[in-house]
């Protein structure tokens, strides 16, 4: 399907000298650019409609808007980068398309065509192309849907507003790539077989909200969840993928299922793979994960996703005991892919995957 944007520039954008004041140190999801892309969708209508890029601004929705209600909603996490050579590169926006297609399938929600997403994406970056930070900023971008048919009934909505706005961030985490904590979470679990664990709607994200907090006054940066069945193996962290690294160099993360399939850890396992490194998707208990670290076995574990990038763990927190990987420190193989990646991601190496989109 094609679509054309209405682009209406904002009338009083952000200064240059407000800007660049902003950009100093944007820190994680404060800072927001001057526009957003939003696109209605109306079964009566007959679809997609109204697609336009203009200035951020509130949404109007009645009280009886289906998402306040229900909490139908969904969302993608995307970065832009600042090239060496001033370009703009995105990273796998077509995953995050296809992403996005498959949560709104399990959410009952409307599809929206991958183009569609990919040209909403663009046309952001386009317009806001000014507040990608430099260095090792980038523009994090966050598509998301939600339902707006004024109803409060409980069925799919017949109506929706697709958006997507631009936020210019540094580290997600205040260390930048410094080793986090873990807080392993036995009282509370994130997704059963048959739910919505796979799926990025802000529903799964509300719902570790209370393991994270256990996690923070435990002293932790994150919240590690284990399965909803055997309360043993380890799934994912309250937003991250999670990897680890074993003596003889192979590398095993959860298997796919009940964990969201994170674009950053199919990019992991592929850049492994390509190093000839063996990675396993299986699951791995807490339990072994204490007793592989005590002995050495297990060399290191990292957590990663797009906000996360790669960052290594280096100390987890449970109420059966706490352990420390690598010695609290930062792990060479972690540190490697993060470089790597961050490298294919900035433009300053080859693409063998193709995951590049120029801007
Ligand atoms: C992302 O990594 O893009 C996410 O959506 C996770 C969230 C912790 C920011």
């Amino acid at each position: 399907m094609s679509i054309k944007f209405d682009i209406q520039p904002a009338a009083n954008p952000t200064s240059e000298k407000d800007r660049v004041a902003k950009l100093a140190d944007p820190g994680f999801g404060r800072v927001f650019t001057d526009h957003m892309a939003i696109v209605r969708y109306n079964q009566a209508k007959g679809g997609w409609y109204d697609a336009r890029i203009e200035a951020r601004a509130n949404f109007q929705l009645d009280p009886a808007g289906a998402v306040l209600h229900y909490a139908q909603e969904i969302f993608e996490g995307l970065k832009a980068y600042k090239r060496d050579d001033g370009g703009v590169n995105l990273f796998r926006p077509d995953a995050n398309a296809r992403r996005f297609k498959d949560s709104a399938d399990r959410m009952a929600m409307a599809q929206l065509p991958e183009d569609v997403f990919i040209e909403a994406v663009e046309q952001v970056v386009r317009i806001d192309r000014d507040w990608i930070p430099g260095g090792e900023g980038s523009l994090y971008l966050r598509p998301f849907m939600i339902a707006s048919e004024i109803f409060l009934g409980v069925k799919p909505s017949s109506e929706y507003i697709f958006a997507v706005i631009a936020s210019p961030v540094g580290s997600y985490f205040k260390g930048g790539p410094a080793p986090v904590s873990i807080w392993a979470s036995e009282n509370y679990t994130r997704a059963a077989v048959g739910g919505t664990g796979a799926v990025k709607c802000g529903g799964n994200y509300a719902a570790s909200l209370r393991a994270q907090a256990e996690a923070i006054q435990h002293g932790c940066d994150q919240v590690v969840f284990l399965d909803a069945v055997e309360r043993r193996y380890i799934e994912e962290l309250g937003g991250m993928n999670v990897f680890f690294v074993f003596e003889d160099g192979s590398l095993s993360t959860p298997p796919l299922g009940t964990i969201l399939p994170g674009i950053t850890r199919d990019s992991i396992i592929a850049l492994a793979n390509d190093a000839g490194k063996t990675v396993r998707e299986e699951l791995y208990s807490l339990d072994q994960w204490r007793k592989d670290a005590a002995s050495g076995k297990l060399k290191e574990a990292f957590a990663c996703g797009t906000a996360a990038v790669i960052s290594p763990i280096g100390k987890v927190r449970s109420v059966s005991g706490d352990f420390d990987i690598c010695g609290g420190a930062a792990g060479p193989v972690a540190m490697g892919l993060r470089k790597q990646l961050i490298d294919i991601q900035y433009g300053r190496t080859n693409d063998p995957h193709n995951w590049i989109k120029k801007v």
